[in-house]
């Protein structure tokens, strides 16, 4: 990687500023999918390990009012890691001022502190989302060393990840983002081949400059999920009343043609006559959606069509789901794709965030993936080949003279 990691820098009994992704999923103040405090583990212990004293910033949710305050703040997030490290966490309920900075002074070798949910400075003029120079300023002076390792964040240029890491004398990756950045970053721009990118979800429009970046770098894109509908459209199919985007109609058509065989769609489909999880649904050609119909999901052709596919794939990567997997009823397709993928031997295989994150992991196959992202946005852009300002704001590494 081009880019310092910790491994880099010396550490030892450093106070050290840490930006982590522990935007998580919450009801009712409770923690639901506690995967990204986990995946920030590696650095954390690594860092203590340095003797240094962490002080670990995240955002949590969007901050329009005090009611939003209320219901995100990071207390919980600090007292999971406290049982995940098993080891005290303190928690400071202030993202400035003098209780934070006296929390920090007060400091001695590893403790932790968790700063408020760096988001409820947005009341605050939007400091944070608008990256306002003081505060990512001041937020860099409590510290010696600015670590990022918050991918899910780093399509985001915020206080918190750029406005630091351009104020700090050191700013390095941490081993999380190191981990995005080598897997997908990698797959993309060097992959071993046949490299196969498996695209579901609903919108087309959503992943355009996905399937405009990858149509020049993968071998075959596979594509599954509600947008499937409207490339259908394109060929100039019944689609019933599946979902569709007229106005990406003839987008899509021009990705067909551009794409010169290299796009497959599915060839069956699961349909209803009711967006519903108890539905009844038979499975039918692609070309003959009924006119009172819709699409919920691939049928079992289309998934033995992705099979023969992806047989010989050295890299997979996959980003959305292949139907309404959150009705029992319609997730057979994308349980078949995590069981096609986990079955692949000798092959680079990346699940891309958000949605079909949640369901491999939802569905058991977390350890069937060389990587499952923890970037929603983040990994989708890092696929459509943008630069991301949270990992270009860190330290290069240099060609020689890198300690
Ligand atoms: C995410 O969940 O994708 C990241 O934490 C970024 O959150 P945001 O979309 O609210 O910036």
């Amino acid at each position: 990687m081009s880019k310092k990691t910790i491994k880099d820098v010396d550490l030892k009994n450093k106070t050290v500023l840490i930006r982590v992704d522990f935007n998580v999923p919450m009801k009712d103040g409770k923690i639901i999918d506690d995967n990204r405090i986990v995946q920030a583990l590696p650095t954390i212990r690594y860092v203590l390990d340095q003797n240094a004293r962490i002080v670990l910033f995240s955002h949590l949710g969007r901050i329009k009012s005090e009611e939003d305050k209320r219901k995100n703040s990071l207390r919980p997030v600090a007292e999971r890691l406290s049982e995940l490290l098993e080891r005290p966490v303190a928690f400071v309920d202030e993202t400035r001022g003098a209780k934070l900075e006296n929390a920090i002074k007060n400091m001695k070798e590893k403790d932790i502190i968790v700063v408020e949910n760096t988001r409820f400075e947005d009341l605050n003029n939007k400091a944070e989302s608008g990256n306002d120079p003081e505060l990512g300023k001041y937020w860099a002076s409590l510290g010696e060393v600015f670590v990022n390792d918050a991918f899910g964040t780093a399509h985001r240029a915020h206080a918190s990840n750029v406005g630091i890491a351009s104020n700090s004398k050191v700013a390095v990756a941490g081993f999380l983002l190191e981990k995005e950045i080598k897997f997908i970053g990698e797959a993309v721009d060097n992959p071993r081949r046949p490299f196969y990118a498996i695209l579901g979800g609903a919108k087309v429009s959503d992943k355009i400059s996905v399937i405009e970046n990858l149509l020049t770098k993968a071998d075959k894109i596979l594509i599954c999920g509600a947008m499937a509908y409207t490339f259908f459209k394109a060929l100039g199919y019944e689609i019933g009343t599946s979902k569709c985007e007229p106005d990406y109609v003839d987008y899509a058509k021009s990705l067909l043609d551009k794409g010169k065989g290299k796009i497959i769609l599915p060839i069956d489909n699961v349909v209803t006559n009711e967006f519903s999880e108890d539905a009844e649904a038979v499975t039918v050609n692609s070309n003959e959606i009924p006119a009172d119909m819709m699409g919920m999901d691939i049928g079992p052709q289309t998934i033995e069509l992705f099979r023969k596919e992806l047989s010989d794939a050295k890299t997979v990567v996959w980003n959305g789901p292949a139907g309404v997997f959150e009705f029992d009823q319609f997730a057979n397709g994308t349980k078949e794709i995590c069981k096609i993928i986990a079955g692949l031997q000798d092959a680079i295989t990346i699940v891309g965030g958000g949605d079909s994150a949640a369901a491999a992991i939802g569905m058991g196959f977390e350890k069937n993936f060389t990587h499952i992202s923890t970037g929603g946005g983040a990994s989708l852009e890092l696929l459509e080949g943008k630069e991301l300002p949270g990992i270009a704001a860190i330290d290069d590494k240099c060609c020689c003279c890198c300690d």
